[in-house]
């Protein structure tokens, strides 16, 4: 294994493996060897989802990490999503392929500015979607994922006033749907940005039969476009169910895998982006490969952890997401 700096540096073991070397094989020996679970999210390339335990959407995953007997939970997802899974069960090892995994989301909030943010509206409840660091859900009363996010607004009273944070897209269409007015955090995600109102017009002139789907991170003038809007699993479930035969879809690529697999005979276009240097793939869900995956499983590293105060005031904003879900069957 590389020194504990070079892995720093670079944010994974970077080790030499052996071409010949089967690496679906090994994952399994390994996994059963060390007790461990393979947590992948459907952003992930075809090749992680394959191997996994359970693929998942944020919601799905953490109620995963929540649950699993194994003790060594494996995340191939971002920062934040390992995050939560330690949060969720600290005495776990978890691990991340690609410690360099992180979310442009996340990034777009960062907790000493959103801590003065807070501080101006000392009668609002917070509540931040789990596309954040750690730091700032231990500065939440409620956290929530693209599919609760509405149910948890609603599931608060009418007059509780609410700050949202870090997504304005996901927080302006939680807005639009449950009529309450939200003060949002000024964040949104790089690749949800990118589809182009104009050449997604263009496409479904040339598939008029084509049912358009949308993740709420994408802006609102596509969002208004969308014949259905929701979390990845939402997305996905919406494929299965629908009569219609073509699909385009504006989230990341990655779930194409999924709705492809679930979907024989099923045609599934990604949503063009705004500029042709510009792709549906999320670079920091796709730093996480299969032989990065196979090295951190081996050596045990990188590993993702949380300081113990963090963990404390965290757990519970997290916690009140995971009831107010169960309560409601989601
Ligand atoms: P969901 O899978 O929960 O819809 O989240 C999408 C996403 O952007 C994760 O980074
Ligand atoms: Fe973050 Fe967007 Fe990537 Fe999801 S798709 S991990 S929100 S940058």
């Amino acid at each position: 294994m590389d020194t504990l700096a070079e892995v720093n540096q670079k944010g994974f073991v970077d080790e030499y493996i052996d071409p010949t070397l089967d690496l679906f094989a090994e994952i399994e020996r390994l996994k059963k060897e060390k007790n461990a679970i393979i947590l992948a999210h459907y952003y992930q390339e075809p090749d992680i989802q394959d191997i996994a335990d359970y693929i998942g959407d944020s919601l799905g995953l953490s109620q995963e990490a929540a649950k699993t007997d194994a003790s060594m939970i494996v995340f191939a997802g971002v920062h934040f999503m390992a995050e939560t899974a330690k949060i969720l069960s600290p005495e776990k090892k978890v691990l991340l392929p690609d410690v360099k995994a992180g979310c442009s989301l996340a990034d777009s909030c960062p907790p000493h500015l959103f801590r003065k943010f807070r501080e101006k509206y000392p009668d609002h409840l917070v509540i931040t979607y789990v596309n954040c660091t750690a730091e700032l859900k231990a500065l939440s009363d409620i956290v929530c994922t693209s599919t609760n996010a509405v149910q948890i607004v609603e599931s608060l009273p009418k007059d509780q006033k609410i700050i949202f944070g870090p997504d304005r897209n996901l927080g302006a269409y939680v807005a639009k749907k449950t009529g309450r007015d939200l003060v949002l955090w000024n964040g949104a995600c790089m690749v949800h940005e990118i589809f182009s109102q104009e050449k997604i017009t263009r496409l479904r002139e040339r598939h008029p039969a084509a049912k358009f789907i949308a993740h709420p991170e994408c802006e609102e003038v596509v969002l208004q476009m969308a014949d259905y809007v929701g979390s990845t699993t939402g997305l996905l479930k919406y494929t299965i169910n629908s009569e219609a035969t073509e699909f385009i879809v504006a989230t990341e690529s990655g779930i194409i895998h999924q709705m492809e697999k679930a979907n024989p005979g099923k045609t599934f276009i990604p949503a063009p982006p705004n500029n042709s240097c510009a792709c549906n793939d999320c670079p920091y869900m796709k730093r996480n490969t299969l032989e990065k995956l196979y090295l951190c499983i081996k050596n045990e590293y990188p590993e993702v952890t949380v300081p113990e105060e963090i963990i404390e005031r965290a757990r519970l904003p997290i916690e009140r997401m995971l009831d107010i879900s169960a309560q409601l069957g989601l």
